[in-house]
């Protein structure tokens, strides 16, 4: 059965939206505890503007505390050139540049227009030259919050005009849980027919109920690589009715039970998942860390 390659992006994407500072011994002390976890890589934070985003603004001091696990690649979110030198100053294996394939949503998060984020980013990929592998994640790739509808022509015009510049892989995010399994489907034949080489990854959001049938859909397409958050937690503060990411937990148990092979310890990842309504202060969406799994079984009531 298939390899899956699965990324953990609860400390970036997870916690962005979080309206109560999370301490940075907490923030460590879980990446720390998720890297023993197999996961191929975790997204440990964001190198953005601490104004946009005030949650990560200890995105120094986190990467320089963590304990680094040999197998696994410690990502980071950046936006713009001075977001890449501070990545490269934390000795980030992978940059994770963004940019919206929606000019509104690319306005509203990013404060600029697509072209011009394009023209920074293809600066940053040029500066980086080659030191440091570089992933770019589109935002709105399934649909937008304020445009509706993303033509696939569209993502995979801006699709190609990253792999032509040289990067190592592409995520294709449905920031705000508008993709459907059948949309899902076409994409993933689409972005494997056209970009082979490239590490694809997609990243879902559970904002409609879909989010592991996408992930089901995707996976049997021929994607291997996911994004999801431990606990369902994320989302994107800059895109009106976002909501959490796909729970990682639950997604690693239905891939489980389709028999693909994840690396993932999910007892060791649901023990630490139990911690995080106590971490962040409220319940969270996931539904593994409340049910089990399937073969947890109750004794029988008297
Ligand atoms: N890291 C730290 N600070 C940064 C930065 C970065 N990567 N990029 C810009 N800044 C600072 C500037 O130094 C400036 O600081 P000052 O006000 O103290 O002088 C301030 O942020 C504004 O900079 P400017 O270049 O005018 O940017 P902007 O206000 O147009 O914002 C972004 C553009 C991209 C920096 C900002 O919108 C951003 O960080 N967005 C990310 C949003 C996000 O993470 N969304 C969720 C993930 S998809
Ligand atoms: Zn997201």
């Amino acid at each position: 059965m298939s390899r899956i390659y699965f990324n953990e992006v609860v400390t970036r994407d997870g916690f962005q939206i979080e309206p109560t500072f999370i301490p940075t011994d907490d923030k460590v002390a879980l990446i720390d505890a998720l890297s023993l976890c197999g996961y191929a890589k975790i997204e440990v934070t964001s190198f953005v503007s601490p104004k946009a985003i005030p949650m990560l603004r200890d995105a120094e001091e986190v990467m320089g505390r963590i304990q680094r696990v040999a197998g696994v690649e410690y990502t980071v979110l950046v936006p713009n050139l001075r977001g890449a030198e501070r990545a490269m100053a934390s000795r980030a294996d992978e940059l994770n540049l963004v940019m919206s394939t929606s000019e509104t949503h690319n306005r509203a998060n990013l404060r600029q227009s697509r072209e011009d984020s394009f023209a920074g980013l293809a600066s940053v990929i040029q500066w980086v030259d080659g030191k440091t592998p570089i992933n770019v994640s589109l935002s709105t790739c399934f649909g937008c919050p304020m445009e509706g509808d993303m033509p696939l022509s569209e993502v995979l015009r801006f699709a190609h005009r990253f792999a032509d510049l040289g990067v190592r892989g592409l995520t294709i995010c449905d920031t705000t849980g508008m993709a459907h399994p059948a949309q899902v489907e076409a994409m993933a034949e689409a972005m494997l027919k056209a970009f082979p080489p490239l590490q694809m990854t997609f990243h879902f959001h559970n904002t409609r109920g879909m989010g592991v049938a996408n992930v089901m859909a995707a996976a049997r397409a021929g994607i291997h690589r996911f994004d999801g958050s431990l606990g369902g937690l994320g989302g994107c503060p800059y895109a009106p009715g976002a909501s959490g990411n796909i729970s990682s937990e639950d997604a690693i148990h239905l891939l489980m039970c389709l028999g693909y092979e994840t690396g993932i310890d999910l007892d060791r990842l649901l023990a630490i998942g139990r911690g995080l309504p106590d971490l962040v202060g409220h319940s969270v969406p996931g539904q593994m860390i409340k049910a089990g799994r399937i073969n947890d079984l109750h004794p029988a009531p008297v």
